[in-house]
């Protein structure tokens, strides 16, 4: 075997899908230790370079690692209960409203240990991966108590410490108001500003912060008091908006420099402008459209006039999405929402890593200098990866340039 001390690996003959858009030719990929060397048609390869990789195979589609921006993936409890009454007709707002949805889980959150809690998560985590996952966005959310919430984050953090996966975590202690403040929306607020902000800041525990803003959970109001604190503490925010109906969360959010904002099914006009303004993702969330029998769509050919990025996400949660299969994602975009497969692809690698402030780094692309986290699929082209819906089709996950299975 040739020597190789600079640990560098060679891909021939990939169809490149880099994040944007598909190569039309055939390419080849060096990767060097945890970073992309090399991006170049087969015609352009040199031999002398190739000599000097180790071979690790030929052909096949291969794409960023995917890139999931939203998730709940850390809770207790199941609520299948709830999807039964849903389909006797009870909508997810009543359900909240009669002190279920987001609060039966945080109930059953709260109870958990942070141990438990891990070891529910971590297959949740690992079938995400073994669809092409190599950076997942992860709430809080369902604590809703200061320690609650930094529980459920060191559960995120520690799931990224243990598995070959990127975590990047959200404090989302403003998502529901839990049932000891109940008449006292704005006292909650000040515990989320006051208290949990500053100590998960402190603490290192959060790379952003998130809201819920919709007449079941937070005002515009008092999501832009969270949105300071946070600036205060210099996290980076972004919003659940639009979701049920247009309060114009989205647009406070943009004026706030938001990274995004997220489901946005009633996003008006001025809504789109403003995302576009700040520079802002639309964080398209098809699974949940989908489970909650959602009729409204996403504003999405504005987005796409516009020039909004989207970013496609699982939006992996108890209730409105327990969906644990990201390129199912990609085919619902497509199918219900009518993005492209390129679209969809491009969601959920370079826009999805821009959702999370990840695109300086060059994360979710496939370029020199970039992170090397990649897929390598058995499929004939892209757009299979949407058209049809089909697990084991990832022939490798390669996280930090070092090749795994699943
Ligand atoms: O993104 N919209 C609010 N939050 C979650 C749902 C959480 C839940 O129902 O448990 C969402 O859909
Ligand atoms: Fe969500």
């Amino acid at each position: 075997m040739t020597a190789n001390p600079q640990n560098r690996k060679l891909w021939r003959d990939v169809t490149l899908f880099d994040g944007l858009e598909t190569l039309p030719a055939p390419m080849a990929v060096v990767v060097e230790g945890d970073r992309i060397d090399l991006v170049v048609p087969m015609t352009e390869l040199d031999e002398a370079i190739a000599a000097g990789c180790d071979a690790m195979g030929r052909g096949g589609v291969m794409t960023p690692g995917l890139v999931d921006c939203h998730t709940h993936l850390v809770f207790g409890g199941s609520r299948a209960g709830e999807f039964e009454k849903r389909l006797e007709g009870v909508s997810y707002e009543e359900i909240a409203r009669q002190g279920g949805g987001i609060l039966n889980t945080v109930r059953a959150t709260r109870e958990a240990s942070e141990s438990e809690l891990f070891a529910l998560a971590r297959p949740r985590l690992e079938a995400l991966m073994r669809d092409g996952i190599t950076t997942v966005e992860i709430k809080s959310g369902y604590g809703l108590t200061v320690e609650d919430e930094l529980k459920m984050l060191r559960v995120a953090r520690r799931l990224g410490e243990e598995l070959p996966v990127r975590v990047v975590t959200t404090l989302l202690g403003a998502h529901a108001l839990p049932p000891e403040f109940k008449g006292e929306s704005d006292a909650y607020i000040d515990l989320v500003c006051q208290q949990m902000i500053p100590a998960a800041a402190e603490q290192g525990l959060a790379d952003a912060v998130d809201v819920f803003c919709e007449k079941i959970a937070f005002s515009v109001e008092q999501c832009e008091r969270v949105f300071e604190a946070a600036e205060a503490h210099g996290l980076p925010i972004k919003a659940h908006a639009e979701q049920l109906s247009n309060l114009g969360g989205s647009t406070m959010a943009a004026r706030h420099g938001a990274l995004s904002a997220d489901h946005i099914e009633y996003l008006d006009e001025a809504g789109v402008n403003a995302l576009r303004e700040a520079g802002s993702v639309a964080v398209l969330l098809p699974g949940a459209f989908h489970t909650l029998h959602e009729t409204q769509l996403p504003p999405i050919a504005a987005l796409r006039e516009t020039g909004v990025p989207m970013a496609i996400a699982t939006d992996a949660n108890p209730g409105s999405s327990p969906l644990f299969m990201p390129t199912l994602m990609l085919n619902f975009a497509c199918t219900l929402f009518r993005l492209t497969p390129r679209e969809a692809l491009a969601g959920m690698t370079a826009h999805g890593a821009r959702a999370l402030g990840l695109h300086e780094r060059s994360l979710g692309c496939i370029v020199k200098g970039a992170p090397a986290d990649l897929c390598l699929w058995d499929v004939d082209s892209p757009a299979e990866l949407a058209y049809a819906v089909q697990p084991g089709r990832l022939r490798q996950r390669i996280f930090k340039g070092e090749p795994r299975h699943g």
